[in-house]
């Protein structure tokens, strides 16, 4: 008679590599499921803090010509609840900050600092002298300089439609922020809309 540990159950599955690998799905999606699914229903990371605002048209804007540029990969918009974090950075990111960012600028890669809690740290003077030529005012920066944002006229015609899609997802633009939109970037440069956008990171929650 073969050894009793070859007929049971575990033997079956250590010697059989579909099933294995069946049942290591299945484990991790459980596990998976478990700590992802109640995010999606807590209040702290599905509700806005308390005094946070859907970005306005012209800072909208600016979020997506940071996307477009690929500023989040030299930059991350997440403070982490280190001491060495909130001494540099200020108070850590919390989930409720993010709820109107879709998606969100979190980043993982930091060649240049946290830009979560930037807003107002520097003059919208500041701003546009460092985006048109960082090295004006860091000499040692390497990040690239955008002289073109300041030349980039905003088409006003496809912002309100961005408001609008925004809304669908649940951002609670009023029908009559969507409407004024348009008015609310004419003749502005992509300049002033990253500049918005910047001065507005993190500003909303004291
Ligand atoms: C190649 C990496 C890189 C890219 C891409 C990049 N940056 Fe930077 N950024 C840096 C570095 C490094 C610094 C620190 C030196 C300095 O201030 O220039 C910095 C600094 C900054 C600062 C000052 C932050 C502070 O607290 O002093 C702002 C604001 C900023 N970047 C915005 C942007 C924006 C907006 C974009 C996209 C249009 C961008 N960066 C793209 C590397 C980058």
């Amino acid at each position: 008679m073969a050894h009793p540990s070859s007929t049971s159950g575990h033997e079956r599955i250590e010697t059989n590599n579909f099933l294995m690998i069946v049942l290591i799905l299945l484990v991790i999606a459980v596990g998976g499921l478990v700590e992802i699914v109640p995010l999606f229903f807590q209040r702290s990371t599905t509700q806005p803090v308390p005094g946070l605002r859907p970005y306005d048209a012209l800072q909208l804007v600016g979020r997506d010509v940071y996307v477009r540029e690929g500023c989040y990969n030299c930059h991350s918009q997440m403070i982490r609840p280190l001491h060495a974090e909130t001494l540099r950075y200020g108070h850590y990111s919390t989930a409720g900050e993010f709820v109107y960012d879709r998606p969100f600028q979190w980043g993982s890669k930091r060649t240049g600092p946290d830009l979560h809690r930037v807003g107002g740290k520097y003059s919208d003077e500041w701003h546009r002298l460092h985006l048109a030529g960082p090295r004006d005012l860091v000499p040692e920066s390497n990040m690239p300089a955008y002289p073109w944002l300041e030349r980039a006229a905003i088409d006003p015609a496809g912002v309100p439609s961005r408001l609008r899609a925004l809304q669908r997802l649940g951002v609670p633009y009023t029908e009559a922020e969507i409407n004024a939109a348009a008015d609310a970037v004419k003749g502005k440069t992509e300049m002033d809309a990253v500049v918005a956008y910047l001065q507005s990171l993190g500003t909303h929650v004291k």
